[in-house]
C-alpha cells in the first residue's frame, strides 16, 4: 500500500486540508482533488506552460511540482486572479487584446505573464517573447499575447 499524507495547502487565499500520496504533483491536487480546474494539463512534462500558477509570486510548472514541497507556500491560480468582478489588470489586458482563440493555453500565459512582470526583466517585446517562451499556443496567438503584456507593462510604468 502506498503511503498517505495529510498536507495543508493555501490557494487564493484558502487553506485547503487534503491527505495524498507524496509523489501527487501539485497540478494534480488542484484539478482533482480541489477542482480548480483553470489549471490545464497540456503536456504533464514541463513542456507547455498549460499547468502555471504562482507560488510565492513566482510561476511554476505545477505538472512538475510535488504539491508536498508547497506546504508553507502562498499559492495563486488562474481563479485567484480576479479581486471579486474586477479582473486582474492581465486578465483585462488579454481581453481587450484578444489574446486567445481556443484558450486552452490561457491560464498558463496569464499565470506566466504575471510572473514575468514580477520578475521585472522584460524590457522589450522581444525579452516579452522570450520570457513566455515556455508557454505554448497551438493556436497561434502570440502576436496579441506579446500586446497583452506590454499594455500592463506600459500601465505599470505609467503608474511609476
Ligand atoms: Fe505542465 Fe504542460 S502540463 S508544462
Ligand atoms: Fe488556443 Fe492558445 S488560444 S492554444
Amino acid at each position: 500500500p502506498n503511503s498517505v499524507v495529510d498536507i495543508k495547502l493555501r490557494i487564493n487565499g484558502v487553506e485547503h486540508a487534503v491527505k495524498i500520496e507524496p509523489r501527487v504533483t501539485l497540478l494534480d491536487v488542484l484539478r482533482e482533488r480541489l477542482n480548480l480546474t483553470g489549471s490545464k494539463k497540456g503536456c504533464d512534462h514541463g513542456q507547455c506552460g498549460a499547468c502555471t500558477v504562482l507560488i510565492d509570486g513566482r510561476r511554476v510548472n505545477s505538472c512538475l511540482t510535488f504539491a508536498i514541497m508547497h506546504t508553507d507556500a502562498k499559492i495563486t491560480t488562474i481563479e485567484g486572479l480576479a479581486q471579486g468582478d474586477n479582473l486582474h489588470p492581465m486578465q483585462a489586458a488579454f481581453v481587450a487584446r484578444d489574446a486567445f482563440q481556443c484558450g486552452y493555453c490561457t491560464p498558463g500565459q496569464i499565470c506566466s505573464a504575471v510572473g514575468l512582470v514580477n520578475e521585472g526583466h522584460a524590457k522589450s517585446d522581444a525579452d516579452i517573447r522570450e520570457l513566455m517562451s515556455g508557454n505554448i499556443c497551438r493556436c497561434g496567438a502570440y502576436p496579441n499575447i506579446v500586446d497583452a503584456v506590454r499594455d500592463v507593462l506600459e500601465g505599470k510604468k505609467d503608474a511609476a
